[in-house]
């Protein structure tokens, strides 16, 4: 039984624990927030992705309001990091000294440097440090790069991802709104996802042109990138978060092979279909679960010492912070920027 821990009980945190608390070799053993209040009312709902909402049973399981004291002493194998982004590097970094193997939500952190110190600090301690990198492992998308990677419609022509949203205003001490000092606006905090799953499924780019626009939070909170590679193909994703709240939440990709055309919309009934070049469209089988899911049992099981594929990498992540920030300094410059 692998002993957990959670850090930060708002939106990711309750997500965490939902995925955690369906598995039979994970005891969730002890949780802290900073804000007390947060263990009373667990049913009340925030962030924009259906999952998290629902009231928790806590019992049995350690309350802390203080990180260094859930680390000595409740004993604990791995731990959960969903606490607003700009407190991810001390806390990953305390944990993994501390011999705790880290999952801490996405992005990794605001800059380069602090991703770095992350990454170097997982290797010093032997633990393992996965970022929450979820749509390498959301299962629309692993088919798509399963797809990809076999050759089966020839190679890719054109994609386009997207990701659109809700402004955020319900984190704690509405943290998502400090662009520069907090979340990095949409860019670092929402677009990532798919800067991240491009640079999973196509590797790193040679250069990026972006445009976008600076919103709410004092960063950008829209941008469109055009991710150019040798490749005779033209790849872009769009993410915001500037929508009206009852527009809710959107993901969706149109990729363009040679000989099929792949969509996929979260909102669309079927999501997810392809259209081949013979024959009818169809929507293909993906693995059960979602992203956060299946992320949270492939980071158990590589505690648990399972031989598992890479899916994720550290040092990955702190690319995908790279790439976003070289995204944003094409947004600023107007200029075509290297990677
Ligand atoms: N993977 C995804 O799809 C996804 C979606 C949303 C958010 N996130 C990421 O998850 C992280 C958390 O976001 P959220 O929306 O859950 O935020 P939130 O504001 O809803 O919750 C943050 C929680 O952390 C607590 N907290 C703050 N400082 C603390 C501290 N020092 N110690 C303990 N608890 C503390 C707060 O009281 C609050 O309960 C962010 O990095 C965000 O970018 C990821």
């Amino acid at each position: 039984m692998i002993r957990v821990g959670i850090v930060g009980l708002g939106f990711m945190g309750k997500m965490h624990y939902s995925c955690y608390n369906a598995m039979d070799n994970v005891q969730i053993a002890a949780i802290c927030d900073i804000d007390e209040g947060r263990f009373k009312n667990t049913g009340a709902t925030s962030g924009n992705i259906a999952g998290a909402e629902g009231e928790l049973d806590l019992s049995g399981i350690e309350l802390y309001s203080s990180f260094d004291e859930m680390i000595e002493k409740a004993n604990l194998d791995a731990v959960s990091i969903t606490i607003p982004t700009y407190l991810h590097p001390e806390n990953t970094k305390k944990a993994l000294k501390a011999g705790i193997n880290v999952l801490c939500e996405k992005p990794m952190a605001l800059n380069t440097d602090l991703a770095a110190d992350m990454a170097a600090a997982a290797k010093d301690s032997g633990k393992t440090l996965q970022i929450g990198q979820c749509i390498r492992f959301w299962p629309e998308y692993v088919k798509l790069k399963e797809m990809i990677d076999s050759g089966e419609f020839g190679k890719v022509k054109a994609a386009t991802f997207q990701r659109l949203a809700l402004t955020p205003l319900t984190g704690w001490e509405n943290w998502y709104m400090d662009g520069p000092n907090k979340s990095g606006g949409a860019a670092l905090d929402l677009h990532i996802h798919d800067s991240d799953y491009i640079q999973y499924v196509f590797g790193m780019p040679k250069a990026v042109s972006t445009g976008g626009v600076k919103g709410m939070t004092g960063d950008y909170d829209h941008m469109v990138t055009n991710y150019i590679y040798d490749d005779d193909m033209v790849l872009t994703a769009e993410g915001g978060w500037m929508f009206q709240a009852s527009f809710g939440f959107e993901m969706s990709f149109n990729v363009v092979f040679e000989n099929a055309t792949v969509v996929y919309d979260c909102t669309r009934e079927p999501a997810f279909k392809v259209c081949p070049a013979d024959g009818d469209p169809y929507t293909p089988e993906v693995l059960p679960g979602n992203g956060y899911s299946r992320e949270i049992e492939h980071f158990i099981a590589v505690v648990e010492g399972k031989d598992m594929p890479e899916i994720t990498t550290p040092s990955q992540s702190a690319d995908s912070v790279r790439l976003v920030l070289a995204e944003k300094a094409a947004a600023d410059t107007k200029q075509i920027v290297k990677i």
